[in-house]
């Protein structure tokens, strides 16, 4: 099963596509969290990267469209994958029908949240870069405060989640990233929830429809 996640940023993507990828046992491929391992190793992808991402821009598809076509190919994904945040242009979507032919995306889930719930949620964000898993202090807590339920790592506040760098990943959102719910409408693959519900209900509602 071929995934692919979209929704806004802080619509819950990642919290989704990690509780996917456990009960499909696929991989959660999120180019974000790839990005973020890169800033932390100190790699010149990292550094290319975390110009654009720490101003709530987007990567320019040349840095992502062939790391995400490579990293499809590998053994692990045979079975399928989900991908959590790509694509997020047109080019990038357009690659990755190219890159696929025939065998093609099964659900695009769209994850609906309006803008105003987003600033809040990003606030009590806090995130894994160990593992990628994320919370929230109020609607997600871990067991222990600050440290990783899956993998014991100390949990950070993301660069990118200052409020008014949230509000810029917004606008680029509705920009660039939301003609792609056309796309995929018009290809047939497309799903959408409401992600303003509680995370397991959200979750339920997703599986109805993966069966
Ligand atoms: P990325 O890491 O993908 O960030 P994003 O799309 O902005 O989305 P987020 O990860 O912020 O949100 P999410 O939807 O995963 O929500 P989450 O589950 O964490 O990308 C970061 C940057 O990298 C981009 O800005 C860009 O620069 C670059 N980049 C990445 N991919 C790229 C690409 N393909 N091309 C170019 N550039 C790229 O949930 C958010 C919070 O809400 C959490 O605290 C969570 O616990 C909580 N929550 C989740 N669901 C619920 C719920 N139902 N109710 C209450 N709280 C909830
Ligand atoms: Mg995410
Ligand atoms: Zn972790």
């Amino acid at each position: 099963m071929k995934i692919i996640m979209l929704g806004a940023p802080g619509a819950g993507k990642g919290t989704q596509a990690k509780m996917i990828s456990e009960k499909y046992d696929i991989p959660h491929i999120s180019t974000g969290d790839i990005f973020r391992a890169n800033i932390k190793n100190g790699t010149e992808l990292g550094k290319k990267a975390k110009s654009y991402m720490d101003q709530g821009l987007l990567v320019p598809d040349e840095l992502v469209v062939d790391l995400v076509v490579d990293r499809v190919q590998q053994d692990d994904c045979t079975k399928g994958y989900i991908l959590d945040g790509f694509p997020r242009t047109i080019p990038q979507a357009e690659a990755l029908d190219a890159a696929l032919g025939e065998d093609k995306i099964d659900y695009a889930i769209d994850i609906e949240v309006p803008d105003s719930n987003i600033v809040e949620r990003m606030g009590g964000r806090r995130a894994c870069v160990g593992c990628g898993a994320t919370y929230h202090i109020v609607y997600n807590p871990t067991k222990e405060e600050g440290k990783c339920d899956k993998c014991g790592e100390a949990l950070i506040l993301r660069d990118d989640d200052k409020p008014e760098t949230v509000q810029k990943r917004l606008d680029v959102y509705h920009e660039q990233t939301q003609p792609l719910i056309d796309h995929y409408t018009k290809a047939g693959s497309l799903v959408e929830f409401d992600g303003t519900l509680d995370i397991n209900v959200v979750f339920e509602n997703i599986i109805k429809v993966l069966g």
